[in-house]
């Protein structure tokens, strides 16, 4: 009788972008096939490189695969320049009802920052708010632009925020809003948290008004764990946050939705392609990195998680092997290979 085989095969959706989104996904393969995890890859096309091939940024055979694995590592997307194209993460995010933005915020050893204890998420809701794009002409001096906020979707961020605290051992959530001036928008929100939060009473709760949320985030953010918020503040607050661990070059984000009662969830950078140094081998992958540990714990694959998590922060902590944007002089295929052997290490 041989051996029974219980290593999982995933299939998950590649869109390996454009200028630096190859070489960041290839590194990014590498260092999750060190770990073990057997992940088939279908490569997909999506933004300029669809458009040049098919004429369209989203190709439907790019969304037929999405929908047949239904989850997707997604490397930065040029948005082709001209009329009438809504970008592919726009296109994404309204077929897919992609309704949880997950911006996690961690420092990194080595990398300077006024703060060396964050370790926070926002969870942003991602399809209300002024982000409906519900705006009318009154008259010729005014405009009225309307900030939707719905029971259904403050329900369902509130009650995803609980789920991922409890999924990743947090211990608190936080609501934010301006429930004390927006009275019935931000007020229903708030709502629909407090009735929510009565279903997971192992988590504490807080709730906190946005301009205040600010000011303690420059001050103290090791106070906060989950923090969930409409649209147009987790927008803004989620990039704040990069700031507090050093940018946009090193943050990470999750899309997690629902399409014809499956769940579907896309991993990303939050940087761009980064036109100027594509090709050259200088690109930082770790943003993308980052997504793809995430995209490890959803998929149950916690240990390699870990295991990447803790090379890529041992590789930091030396500092000695770094790309250009982090102050050090490597390629990306310099700093990959280095986690690479850590990650063989452990
Ligand atoms: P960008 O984030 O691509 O670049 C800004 C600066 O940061 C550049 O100097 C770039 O070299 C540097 N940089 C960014 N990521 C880096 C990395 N991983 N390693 C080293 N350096 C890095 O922003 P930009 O130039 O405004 O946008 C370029 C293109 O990316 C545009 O077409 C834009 O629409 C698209 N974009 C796509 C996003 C996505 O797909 N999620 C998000 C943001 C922009």
């Amino acid at each position: 009788m041989g051996i029974l085989n219980l290593t999982k095969e995933h299939n998950i959706t590649l869109l390996e972008g454009d200028g630096i989104g190859p070489e960041i996904s290839k590194s990014v393969i590498k260092i999750i096939e060190a770990a073990n995890v057997k992940i088939n890859w279908e490569k997909c096309l999506a933004g300029n490189n669809a458009f040049l091939k098919y004429g369209e940024v989203l190709p439907d055979e790019t969304l037929q695969s999405i929908k047949k694995n239904k989850i997707v590592l997604k490397a930065p997307i040029t948005t082709p320049i001209g009329e009438g194209f809504s970008s592919v993460n726009v296109q994404l995010r309204r077929y897919f009802d992609l309704f949880a933005n997950v911006r996690p915020s961690k420092n990194l050893p080595n990398i300077k920052t006024p703060f060396d204890n964050v370790d926070l998420v926002i969870i942003r809701e991602n399809t209300e708010d002024i982000y409906a794009g519900i705006e009318n002409q009154i008259d010729e001096n005014t405009i009225h632009g309307i900030k939707l906020i719905t029971k259904k979707g403050s329900e369902r961020i509130c009650d995803y925020a609980f789920q991922y605290a409890i999924k990743n051992n947090r211990k608190e959530v936080a609501v934010v809003t301006k429930a004390n001036i927006s009275k019935l928008a931000d007020g229903l929100f708030l709502k629909c948290f407090r009735n929510i939060a009565k279903k997971y009473p192992e988590i504490k709760t807080r709730e906190i008004l946005v301009d205040n949320l600010c000011m303690q985030l420059v001050m103290k953010p090791s106070q906060f764990d989950v923090l969930v918020m409409p649209n147009l503040y987790g927008d803004i607050v989620s990039d704040l946050c990069a700031g507090l661990i050093g940018g946009l070059g090193v943050a990470y984000s999750a899309n997690i939705g629902k399409y014809q009662n499956d769940n579907f969830a896309i991993f990303e950078a939050v940087h761009g392609s980064a036109p100027d140094i594509a090709g050259k081998n200088l690109a930082n992958p770790t943003g993308l990195l980052r997504s793809a540990i995430e995209m490890l714990k959803y998929i149950n694959e916690n240990s390699a998680a870990e295991k990447i998590e803790k090379a890529l922060f041992e590789v930091f902590k030396e500092g000695k092997i770094l790309t250009p944007d982090l102050g050090g002089s490597h390629t990306t295929e310099e700093f990959t290979n280095e986690i690479i052997k850590k990650v063989k290490s452990l």
